[in-house]
């Protein structure tokens, strides 16, 4: 068994009495894609919190390629190949969506040419190229998403952690997303782990998903294991979430 790209060991994040994540264990391979599923309030942002460390764990170990990173700041993570978005999205909104892209790529390319170069590729691969100069305060929601992709796709990732990344989009936007993520995945060889509320996108997109319930992992399988099972979408989920076996 080759080493994990990305793995936790009882990774735990208490807010005073309240253990928002409770000991999850998890190992992500090179060139997987890995879904977290599970209810509001599951603990699965804070569990990328303490991936991409923005927060530091109560408990327990996250490696990066067999290496402890606990210690590590958010911006070293990403040096070292983990790029995220956020589930609220943060634009620079007074920056142009090139501009936006460039703070992610100069991380790799100091030179400002560099940057800009790497940028402008970045924002064509994810088919925003024509809206380069738009102000990222004047694009739409969808537009929006695929600027914080972009983002973190200027770091040039081994690894992209997706929090939500297409909630709100409507059905023929989020089938390009999936789209664009799936070439990502396939032509640069990218890793992925996502937090997904829509459970087709789980399903057209994800080779393994894992479900969080208040702070604990509490199933892993293929997503036709997790989600062939409305009992367990109904017991781990509850009701009111998008559900649409197909
Ligand atoms: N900084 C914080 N201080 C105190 N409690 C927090 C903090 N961040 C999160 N929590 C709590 O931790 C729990 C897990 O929150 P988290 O945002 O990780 O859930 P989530 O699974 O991402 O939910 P959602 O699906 O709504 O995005 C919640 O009860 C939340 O209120
Ligand atoms: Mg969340």
């Amino acid at each position: 068994m080759s080493t994990p790209l990305l793995q936790t060991r009882s990774a735990s994040k208490h807010f005073m009495g309240l253990k928002a994540v409770d000991e999850v264990s998890l190992a992500v391979n090179k060139g997987e894609v890995v879904s977290i599923i599970g209810p509001n309030g599951a603990g699965k942002t804070t569990y990328f919190n303490l991936l991409t460390g923005q927060l530091a764990p109560t408990l327990g170990e996250v490696s990066l390629r067999g290496q402890v990173i606990n210690d590590l700041a958010p911006h070293q993570r990403a040096k070292l190949g983990m790029g995220r978005t956020f589930q609220i999205v943060k634009p620079l909104i007074a920056l142009s969506a090139l501009e936006n892209v460039m703070v992610g790529a100069f991380l790799r390319h100091p030179r400002h040419a560099d940057a800009r170069d790497q940028a402008m590729a970045v924002l064509t691969r994810v088919g925003l190229g024509a809206l380069a100069k738009r102000r990222a305060g004047e694009l739409t929601l969808s537009e929006r998403r695929r600027l914080e992709v972009a983002r973190a796709l200027a770091l040039d990732p081994e690894i992209m952690l997706l929090d939500e990344v297409m909630a709100g989009l409507n059905q023929s936007e989020t089938g390009r997303c999936i789209d664009l993520l799936r070439s990502l995945h396939e032509e640069l060889g990218l890793t992925f782990l996502i937090i997904e509320h829509n459970l087709k996108v789980v399903r057209a997109f994800s080779e393994r998903v894992v479900v969080l319930d208040r702070g604990r992992l509490i199933a892993e399988g293929t997503a036709d294991d997790i989600l062939s099972s409305p009992e367990v979408v109904k017991a781990y989920l509850g009701e009111g979430h998008q559900w649409t076996p197909s």
